[in-house]
């Protein structure tokens, strides 16, 4: 209750239900965000995380139950340049895609300048800054659709980091990345929440690297949203038992 009172709540999720179809995804399911939490959701294949993550964003409409972002109902939510959405295999560029990493991430720099404007130099060291905090600095210049897989998600991410948005959501964005991409994209997201606050909502299977960093988990089971305390699985082992456990999958 303390932490109510004192916490801003920019996600409200209240006792929802959603079907595709026949198929029930979620019912009188709840979760509430709070300003600079850093919240895992996990849970099986198939068990809706990422259906809630586009509930949230209003991309899907819930048959009942109120979704409010920044205490307006989603329905009503316009100031979207507050939000980053990195959607669960977001990298698209085909080979011959005409543009230059730097210029792909420029694009969205200068997406509120308007048409034909031209690009201030605040707004090129904001787009230097991303491509540095992602570690694709060197590859500015490179055509976009030549990058592999994984470069291609980092430079998703820094499209969405040069908007400066204050809540993140990130569906499986460890997925595709080699070890090292991984831990140093885990380094930023740590970063972006210690020292700048940002509020992160990141879907991910990766229980044990993510355990250590979030301050919340939820996991999606039998179409509710359970949390867990991530603090209760930090130092264990990724054993048979410990999943079974978390997903509850008595
Ligand atoms: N557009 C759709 N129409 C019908 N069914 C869908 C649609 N999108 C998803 N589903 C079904 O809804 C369920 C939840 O899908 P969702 O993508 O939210 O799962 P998920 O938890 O993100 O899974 P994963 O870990 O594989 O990404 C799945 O059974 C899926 O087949
Ligand atoms: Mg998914």
């Amino acid at each position: 209750m303390q932490r109510e009172k004192v916490m801003e709540k920019i996600i409200e999720v209240k006792d929802i239900t959603f079907s595709y179809g026949s198929k029930t995804i979620l019912e009188n399911a709840s979760l509430t965000v709070f300003r600079s939490d850093f919240l895992a959701v996990v849970g099986p294949n198939g068990s809706g995380k990422s259906t809630l993550i586009k509930l949230i964003l209003g991309l899907l409409k819930p048959q009942k139950g109120k979704i409010l972002i920044f205490n307006t109902p989603v329905e009503a939510f316009n100031q979207w340049k507050k939000i980053g959405y990195l959607s669960q295999r977001a990298a698209f560029f085909n080979s011959h895609f005409p543009a230059t990493v730097r210029e792909v991430v420029g694009a969205q720099a200068s997406a509120h300048l308007g048409f034909l404007k031209p690009m201030r130099p605040k707004d090129w060291e904001r787009v230097e800054k991303s491509l540095e905090m992602v570690g694709l600095s060197e590859l500015g210049n490179c055509l976009v659709g030549r990058l592999s897989g994984g470069q291609q998600q980092k430079v998703m991410l820094a499209r969405i980091l040069v908007a400066e948005p204050e809540l993140l959501f990130l569906d499986e964005p460890m997925v595709g990345l080699d070890p090292e991409s991984q831990e140093s994209l885990y380094m930023l997201l740590e970063k972006l929440h210690k020292e700048q606050g940002l509020t992160i909502v990141m879907v991910t299977h990766d229980i044990s690297g993510t355990v250590k960093r979030v301050n919340r988990m939820v996991c999606i089971h039998q179409n509710k949203i359970l949390e867990h305390d991530p603090q209760l699985y930090k130092d264990k082992k990724i054993t048979h038992s410990y999943i079974t456990q978390l997903y509850h999958l008595h």
